[in-house]
């Protein structure tokens, strides 16, 4: 369990919970969500949290079993900041009022105004007079509980920003915490600073930390690393390495689905930079074997699955009793959203990870980047001292180039596509895109069409390049490069690879589009 000063934050569910926690650590808070299920009386006392958020959600506090919170959470003597439903819930428990929704129902852009009380959470706010907010709301608080005072109002939300000061509950109607909220950040700010944090969360305590309670777990026993080499499990790696020296082994596996001269790239940084003992298991002839002919994106992320899971245990054998297996499994991995659809949802993809390895082979997880957003992971890699080109490196997904050759995958098609794939890269660079750009890659379509070169008939594959802007994934936009940009490169594309002869850029945003095509 962390050293650090600790806010808790309770999920009831909003879209955008995670958001709070990503101010939070901006402004090095360490904060964990928790769904309210989990928020017991017991779990209170024992996470101590110097200070506790309430998140919105989709709730009526009307509701039959509408989630709560327990009322001990009111008596500990720390800050409370409840959030649209954490507000509602809040003055539903301290005996004020809410009504329900209908014609005051407001949602999107709004406008809070400031009343004549002042209240340092709004500390540098209506400077300008009014400040824009996001709302999202159904229901409405109609009165206020005792003790509370009203320092905000928006025309459909009478009580937007509400407070009891001496007992520092603060309740608000809207979200701080979205960008559409432009300067909710500051709210976050003056909470934790009424809440006497210190920004104590750093990457340097934090590696130290991380070092400290790697070897507590570790022991004197050994461990294997699966690495992809992409940024997470190089940065646990890495970590891990530092912590328990050569008890570490890496495992690379290189099932033939790389990007052109990957596997030589990340072998030569683990093994001559870092000198960390490392496996590399060439077998693509293995997993390219078992997808000939298929071209199910289901089957093929199916088959990649198990056979990475074969191959890895195979070659852990080698290792020799190792105990445990290090995962770079990150925190929105690990939150336990609350979920109001009552059932698991829809599998868009079966995301490729090594699940269930642990439990097959009896092993321990070692997972120190489970309390870390990818932000973050990438500041613990720089405080390791690992390069700024590593740290950057767009994210490759685990089924490699099979997912970016939509249709049956050939040796043929893969040689196209690296080579192509490594020119675009390269112009990305050149125009010093790269690090504008979330991802950025080639895939190559399952058609020929006919072109021209050089007064000959071609009849040769076409290949689609994507580029994204994104936070998380999650959500993304096509890349708006220029035009100039994408002639040049597919004039680059169809003169130096063999077997393209027609390029084009995929301008699908995240929905409705994937990031990648299969
Ligand atoms: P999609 O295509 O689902 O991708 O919009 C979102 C992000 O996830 C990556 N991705 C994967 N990463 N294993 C991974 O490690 C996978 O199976 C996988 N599938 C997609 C994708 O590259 C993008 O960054």
């Amino acid at each position: 369990m962390t050293q650090h000063q600790r806010l808790l934050i309770i999920d009831y569910g909003s879209q955008v919970t995670q958001l709070i926690a990503r101010r939070l650590r901006e402004l090095n808070v360490y904060c964990e969500i928790h769904p309210y299920q989990k928020v017991t009386e017991s779990f209170l006392e024992s996470f101590a949290p110097k200070a506790v958020i309430f998140s919105g959600g989709p709730s009526s506090v009307f509701a039959e079993g509408a989630p709560s919170v327990p009322m001990s959470v009111f008596d500990m003597g720390v800050p409370i900041l409840g959030i649209c439903y954490g507000q509602q819930l809040m003055m539903h428990l301290l005996g004020g009022k809410v009504d329900r929704g209908h014609d005051t129902a407001e949602f999107g852009r709004a406008w809070v105004t400031p009343t004549d009380e002042k209240l340092p959470l709004l500390d540098g706010w209506f400077e300008e007079g009014r400040e824009r907010v996001w709302m999202s709301h159904g229901d409405h608080v109609s009165a206020i509980a005792p003790g509370f005072k009203v320092y905000g109002t928006s025309p459909n939300a009478p009580f937007a920003v509400t407070a009891d000061p001496d007992r520092h509950f603060y309740a608000v109607q809207f979200h701080p915490e979205v960008h559409h909220t432009p300067r909710g950040a500051l709210l976050y700010e003056n909470f934790v600073k009424l809440a006497g944090f210190t920004g104590d969360w750093t990457m340097g305590a934090y590696k130290d930390e991380a070092i400290r309670r790697i070897r507590e777990q570790v022991g004197d026993a050994k461990v294997i690393c699966g690495l992809s080499g992409g940024v997470d499990s190089s940065v646990a790696a890495v970590l891990i390495h530092e912590a328990i020296g050569d008890q570490l082994t890496c495992v690379f596996v290189d099932h033939g689905l790389l990007r052109l001269n990957e596997a030589e790239e990340v072998v030569s940084m683990f093994r001559d930079t870092y000198n960390i003992p490392l496996i590399h298991a060439d077998e693509a002839e293995l997993f390219l074997g078992e997808l000939d002919g298929v071209s199910d994106p289901e089957t093929k992320r199916k088959i990649i699955g198990r056979l990475f899971i074969d191959v890895f245990q195979k070659h852990a054998g080698e290792v020799g009793g190792a105990e445990f297996l290090a995962q770079g499994t990150l925190y929105p991995d690990v939150i336990e959203s609350v979920s109001f659809s009552g059932g698991p949802s829809v599998t868009i993809k079966s995301h490729h990870n090594v699940g269930g390895l642990p439990e097959k082979m009896g092993m321990k997880l070692v997972e120190p980047l489970r309390e870390l957003f990818k932000d973050e992971v990438r500041a613990l890699g720089r405080e390791l001292g690992l390069p700024d080109s590593f740290i950057g490196r767009h994210p490759f997904p685990g089924p490699g180039l099979a997912i970016r050759c939509p249709g049956e995958i050939t040796r043929e098609k893969l040689d196209i596509l690296r080579k192509a794939d490594a020119i675009y890269i390269d112009q990305i660079r050149k125009h010093g895109l790269y690090d504008e750009i979330w991802q950025a890659f080639a895939a190559i379509l399952p058609v020929r069409t006919v072109g021209v070169m050089g007064d000959h008939r071609t009849y040769d594959f076409a290949l689609a390049l994507r580029a994204v802007t994104s936070v998380d994934g999650m959500t993304a936009d096509s890349y708006p490069f220029s035009h100039d940009f994408l002639a040049e490169t597919s004039t680059r594309i169809i003169n130096e690879v063999q077997g393209i002869n027609r390029v084009m850029y995929d301008v699908t945003s995240k929905p409705p589009g994937t990031i990648e095509m299969e």
